[in-house]
């Protein structure tokens, strides 16, 4: 198959695409760069410097060559931005999928995997969260996701565009090549890795008083490769009809749990200082991912959150500093 992955050179796009060239698939990056890096993206894939917003690109790259299937993880990605920032969201975000989509109909290309979110259940009512909960969207961003899974099921009905929503938790973890270099970093193991690495001087704890083990947040971290494996099996699937499924580890860890876990694999104190809630911050995000289990045999290869910072904790020491910039002009993390 030759697969389309727009943002294939950011976190978790490069490493679907290190999965998809290493089981035989050929692709193809779109990636603006805003975020992504070019050096993470695999040699083997051919890389196009474009942008979604603009359609005379897509028309150009859907006319030269021929897609069996799109993977479509460029996107705005802060959920805190987005709550200053709407329009570039439920704006950007939404009109970029849809020029996406409406070129591929346009040129006959029916396969779909959507990066979606957990930010889709802000107020979940059953923990670990099924695919059965109500969606409610819990920002701008996760609206922009819901918005685009709406139009995806009318798309499936009136083009037979068939594809798959992932609602990802919290992707975490490297493969020895890729790993999670964003700027800025919101998320929290690679905060606390920078704190290892001796570029930060501690990890400040959002809200000690949710009613939870030790009162910091519970989130679900799942291993970025088992994400990739995921997205494989979701691909294999699309003949057989459209489906949204909740991807995580099904397991827990608080704030407190993920730092003194990676106390324990790097050997450094981390510091840690007490802060106060941020809004809109759900005390217990955990994915029930059953359905997936059931309808596709996945299996997550590495759930355990030690291996997941371990593998997170190889990569950020050898690339202390992130990728290289393209441009030689160094890396962007330098402190
Ligand atoms: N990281 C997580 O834990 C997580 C959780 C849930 C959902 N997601 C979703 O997964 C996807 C990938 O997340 P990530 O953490 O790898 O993000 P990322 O920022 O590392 O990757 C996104 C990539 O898209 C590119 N991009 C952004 N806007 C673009 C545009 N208009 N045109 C072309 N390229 C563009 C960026 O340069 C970047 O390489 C996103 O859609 C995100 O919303 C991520």
């Amino acid at each position: 198959m030759h697969i389309l992955v727009t943002g294939g050179a950011g976190y978790i796009g490069s490493v679907v695409v290190e999965e998809l060239i290493r089981q035989g698939e050929r692709v193809t990056v779109l990636d603006n760069l805003s975020q992504g890096h070019r050096a993470a993206v695999h040699p083997e894939a051919a890389f196009y410097l474009g942008d979604l917003s603009d359609r005379e690109t897509l028309r150009t790259l859907f006319s030269r060559q021929r897609f069996d299937a799109v993977m479509h993880f460029a996107s705005n990605t802060l959920v805190g931005e987005s709550m200053e920032q709407p329009f570039k969201y439920i704006g950007d975000n939404v009109v970029n999928g849809l020029n996406l989509l409406r070129t591929m109909v346009e040129h006959g290309v029916h396969r779909f995997i959507l990066s979606s979110t957990a930010n889709l259940f802000s107020q979940p009512v059953q923990i670990p969260i099924a695919e059965t909960e109500s969606i409610v969207p819990g920002s701008p961003y996760g609206e922009s996701k819901f918005i685009l899974e709406r139009i995806l099921d009318w798309l499936d009905r009136i083009y037979g565009l068939r594809y798959a929503s992932l609602r990802y938790f919290n992707a975490a973890g490297a493969t020895s090549e890729r790993g999670e270099d964003h700027d800025p970093e919101t998320h929290l193991i690679p905060l606390v890795l920078r704190v290892a690495l001796g570029q930060r001087d501690h990890i400040t704890v959002y809200g000690t008083d949710y009613p939870t083990r030790d009162g910091t947040c519970v989130r679900d971290y799942i291993h970025v490769l088992d994400l990739a494996q995921a997205h494989i099996l979701a691909l294999r699937a699309l003949n057989e009809g459209s489906r949204t499924y909740n991807l995580g580890n099904g397991l827990g860890y608080t704030v407190r749990e993920v730092i003194e876990t990676a106390r324990q694999v790097t050997g450094h104190p981390i510091p840690a200082r007490d802060g106060a809630r941020r809004p809109g911050d759900p005390p217990v995000l955990v994915a029930s991912s059953d359905k997936i289990w059931r309808e596709l045999g996945w299996r997550p290869r590495y759930p355990a959150l030690r291996d997941i910072i371990q593998s997170a904790w190889d990569w950020h020491r050898a690339h202390p500093y992130g990728y290289e910039d393209e441009d030689g002009s160094g890396p962007r993390n330098t402190p």
